[in-house]
């Protein structure tokens, strides 16, 4: 019997690969994936819980489809993702509508939840770490499709940051072994994807066995994966600047593939506020870091996260973070108001900011970082790059895709083109993407 699933997804990326990997085990009984809530037989949201704004978004949406199920018989809601984790049995309590609260690690579960449901039993919860590998528990990756695909190969966090919740969620780090990424990379090359991001909380804390029976760190990996047939592209996302070690800088410079562009959240420019973060770096020690990594590959664009208003963050403290961004210089980056988080360290510290003066630190980093973004286009203006087209374009005739340093690029030129990588000389550049003519194609 065929059924409907509609999975919503909040959050990051590694929400997104999570979503595909549900809707992988529930393929073969029977779920076929449908874009709309309405009609659908179970609907999934695989949600956030990294600021308040993200948990609330849940239970608002909770509220819609518990109408949506009392006018339509036998349609399930599960909750997945880190606010099922963090709040568990809560969320019933809350949402009496919900049959399924499913943390990250137990997504292979789901086709057991679901029987048990149908059987009648109510409501079914599962919340566990279990011990044993997810991924082995999942079916190998079939759904995606794209030209530029995600493949998570760490998750977890045992950093602690004072603000976060993901040590909670998420639980300890933990990483693939290497063997099970080459594999998964390789299918997923047979099939077409020719770009890979690496996902991770941690990524760059990746350290598992490798298929030699050594220990293999990030730029181990990445070297290997390098060699896979058909991939052009590898990037990584999240970094944390501890453990950016010196393989991994050198790959930056050795492995033409690993594209020229690196997400590597600071949070703050205060030593006192990155102290009170329990961050474990200086605002100079980014800066020597960044310092090492322009050297290695001269034209790496930088992207970070910043946290404005942190409990006890002063004029003096928000002004050195606007000058380690001036002195930076980023390509692109992602900027939040502090949220306090229930049963994190900084939720109960004293001198919380207030809101009026979180909105104004916002708006002034935000003005700052579009400027440099917009600055950091236009530079490309007048030269040629490499383009991996991954996309029909918003207008016909027009394909768009994606150059080293992530920008989204525009230009006229055949479909036959998606997949392949080509050169641009760009013409124009606004704050979120460049345009411009093909000049020829690669053999790539
Ligand atoms: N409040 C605001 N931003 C947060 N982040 C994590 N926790 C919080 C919080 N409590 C931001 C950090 C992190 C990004 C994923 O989300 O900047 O790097
Ligand atoms: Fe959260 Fe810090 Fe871990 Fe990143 S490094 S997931 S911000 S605790």
């Amino acid at each position: 019997m065929t059924r409907k699933v509609h999975i919503k997804t909040y959050g990051c990326q590694m929400n997104v690969y999570d979503s595909q990997r549900m809707a992988d085990v529930l393929a073969p009984i029977g779920y076929v994936p449908s874009d709309e809530a309405e009609g659908a037989d179970l609907v999934i949201l695989n949600t956030c819980h990294i600021r308040e704004k993200a948990a609330e978004k849940v239970y608002s949406e909770l509220g819609r489809l518990a109408k949506l199920k009392s006018e339509r018989d036998g349609m399930m809601i599960a909750v997945a993702g880190c606010v099922a984790q963090a709040e568990g049995e809560e969320i019933t309590r809350r949402a009496p509508a919900v049959d399924i609260v499913v943390g990250p690690q137990a997504y292979h579960r789901l086709p057991q939840m679901i029987a048990e449901i149908h059987r009648g039993a109510g409501r079914a919860l599962d919340t566990e770490f279990p011990a044993l590998d997810k991924f082995d528990a999942l079916p190998a990756e079939s759904g995606q499709h794209g030209i530029a695909r995600f493949l998570t190969v760490q998750e977890g966090c045992d950093k602690f940051c004072t603000f976060c919740v993901v040590p909670y969620t998420r639980g300890a780090e933990y990483s693939r072994p290497a063997a099970s990424i080459i594999a998964e990379a390789r299918r997923m090359a047979e099939t077409g994807a020719r770009e890979i991001t690496l996902l991770g909380q941690n990524v760059n804390a990746y350290r598992a066995d490798g298929p030699d029976g050594k220990d293999w760190g990030l730029a181990r990996l990445v070297r290997a994966l390098a060699e896979i047939d058909g991939l052009a592209r590898i990037r990584y996302t999240t970094s944390h600047p501890r453990d950016m070690d010196d393989d991994l800088i050198a790959a930056h410079r050795e492995v033409a593939a690993l594209m020229p562009f690196l997400h590597l959240p600071v949070q703050s420019g205060s030593d006192r506020m990155l102290a009170a973060m329990n961050r474990k770096h200086t605002a100079d020690d980014y800066r020597r870091l960044i310092d090492r990594l322009r050297t290695a590959r001269p034209d790496l664009a930088l992207s970070s996260d910043f946290i404005v208003g942190f409990p006890g963050e002063s004029d003096t403290d928000f002004a050195a973070t606007m000058g380690l961004i001036r002195d930076i210089g980023f390509a692109q980056a992602f900027s939040f108001k502090y949220s306090r988080r229930p049963g994190t360290p900084a939720s109960a510290m004293p001198k919380q900011v207030a809101e009026a003066e979180k909105d104004q630190r916002l708006k002034e980093l935000q003005d700052e970082v579009v400027r440099q973004q917009t600055a950091f286009n236009m530079s490309r203006i007048g030269s040629r790059i490499p383009v991996l087209f991954d996309r029909p374009g918003r207008h016909p005739g027009q394909i768009a895709g994606r150059s080293p340093w992530l920008q989204a690029v525009h230009v006229d030129g055949e479909a036959a083109l998606i997949g392949r990588v080509a050169q641009v000389a760009v013409a124009s550049a606004t704050q979120n993407s460049l345009s411009g003519a093909l000049v020829r194609t690669e053999a790539a």
